[in-house]
């Protein structure tokens, strides 16, 4: 046996030790309730409540030896087991105290099974006492479940280190900020340029810039004039098909991947379909959609899924839920050709404006355009979006462009290199 391997085992019968070692492994928060028997409510905070068996369905929670509270529900019928929300410290701190009235001050009702149920929990769990088993100076209740409900689809209230937090997804919905200050500055360089093309096609523009190296954000906007301002500033917009083509579609193969990544189905069709797009935007040099149907069951459900998204606090099944949604809505941001005798409502141009060694530093869109264009006022409208993003360009390749180089530093080593 090695020196090490003797220190920890001798170390792990000190309590201190233990403690401190087992405070590396999280624990979700739970508040399990019953009532007394002369009707009171019970309740006391456990970090110890786990899943053990689907068939027949047993959880159990760890209560100590010494707990007065669980003293006073072991013979209760039944108990709730109410996993506590982000939001609920409040309520942890109040049912972690051992004094009566404590229900007083929280929101609850009576659950059909006969157990006190927190109002906003994020799941119950409603079950009754299978097996009490003595292990150590703590218990092991072992519980039927008889009944159980998801009641508020949000994250969870974790313990960690002898402090609280949440949890956040390494997903999609991951925020770094690090490159995101240095981002709007870039964009800013191309102000100018954006108030120019909005009153000159009388549309609404923006600057499109990485907020990291998962998402887009509108660094700038301009509009011309009646142009209502809609577009909100700061939004972020996950770079995943089909949303980000017209900025992916510069980018090199690693940030290319990474998108196709990301995208909901990876059959190899769906990939290819998606590569084939970003090839067809790349030829044409921009990106045009046609205008979306605001009124359509899909985009309504597009619009939910980025309002979601941007709110952030996404739980991985929601996660999973608006990736999906975003990925179905792929119609909307279709490129289309344009083709002499048509006449044309369209959703947004989006072009590239192109830094050093042509790599893509941000996008510059139309939208909010005049409807029932033809084809030559829309070929009008890119040259239009096109001289002015090689004017952007050309101001970000100035030697010693400060913001630029920030902006390259501060962006993650593998992105738009
Ligand atoms: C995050 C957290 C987790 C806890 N986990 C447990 C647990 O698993 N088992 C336990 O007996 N007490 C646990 N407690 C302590 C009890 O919730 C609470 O302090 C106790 O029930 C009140 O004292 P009493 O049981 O002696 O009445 C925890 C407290 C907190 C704040």
């Amino acid at each position: 046996m090695t020196n090490e391997a003797t220190t920890v085992q001798s170390q792990a019968l000190d309590p201190a030790h233990y403690r401190e070692v087992m405070g590396h492994y999280p624990t979700g928060v739970a508040v399990v309730t019953a009532t007394s028997a002369d009707g009171e409510p019970l309740g006391m905070v456990v970090g110890t409540f786990t899943a053990v068996s689907l068939d027949p369905p047993l959880v159990a929670f760890m209560p100590t030896t010494t707990s007065g509270t669980f003293a006073l529900m072991r013979d209760a019928d039944a108990y709730c087991i109410n996993v506590l929300a982000h939001d609920q410290l409040e309520l942890c701190r109040t049912m972690a105290v051992p004094r009566p009235g404590k229900f007083d001050e929280v929101s609850w009702h009576l659950s059909d099974h006969g157990a006190p149920a927190l109002d906003d929990a994020v799941a119950r769990i409603h079950c009754r006492t299978h097996d009490v088993i003595t292990a150590g100076d703590h218990y092991i209740v072992l519980c039927e479940v008889e009944g159980m409900e998801v009641s508020r689809p949000v994250t969870p209230l974790l313990f960690f280190q002898g402090g609280y937090g949440g949890f956040s997804s390494g997903g999609l919905s991951a925020k770094g900020d690090a490159g995101l200050i240095e981002s709007v500055r870039l964009a800013e360089v191309g102000r100018a340029q954006a108030e120019r093309v909005a009153r000159t096609l009388g549309c609404e523009t923006a600057l499109l810039v990485a907020a990291n190296d998962h998402e887009l954000t509108t660094a700038v906007t301009a509009y011309g004039p009646n142009v209502p301002a809609l577009e909100p500033l700061g939004v972020r917009v996950p770079l995943m098909p089909p949303l980000g083509e017209a900025y992916v579609a510069w980018s090199d193969d690693v940030v290319v991947d990474a998108w196709l990544r990301r995208a909901s189905s990876q059959e190899p069709e769906v990939v290819e379909k998606y590569r084939r797009r970003l090839a067809a935007v790349r030829e044409s040099g921009y990106a045009v959609s046609r205008q979306r149907e605001l009124d359509h069951p899909r985009y309504s459900d597009l619009r939910e899924a980025m309002r979601e998204y941007a709110a952030g606090d996404l739980t991985p099944v929601r996660e999973r839920a608006v990736r999906s949604v975003i990925s179905q809505s792929s119609a909307f941001f279709e490129t289309i050709e344009i083709q002499d005798g048509e006449t044309y409502d369209l959703g947004a141009i989006v072009v590239p404006v192109l830094g050093r060694e042509g790599r893509v530093a941000l996008c510059l869109r139309a939208s909010q355009l005049p409807g029932g264009a033809d084809a030559e006022t829309v070929r009008g409208w890119i040259s239009t979006l096109e001289a002015a993003a090689a004017e952007i360009g050309e101001q970000l390749r100035e030697p010693r462009r400060a913001e630029y180089a920030a902006f390259l530093q501060a962006t993650p080593g593998d992105f738009m290199m």
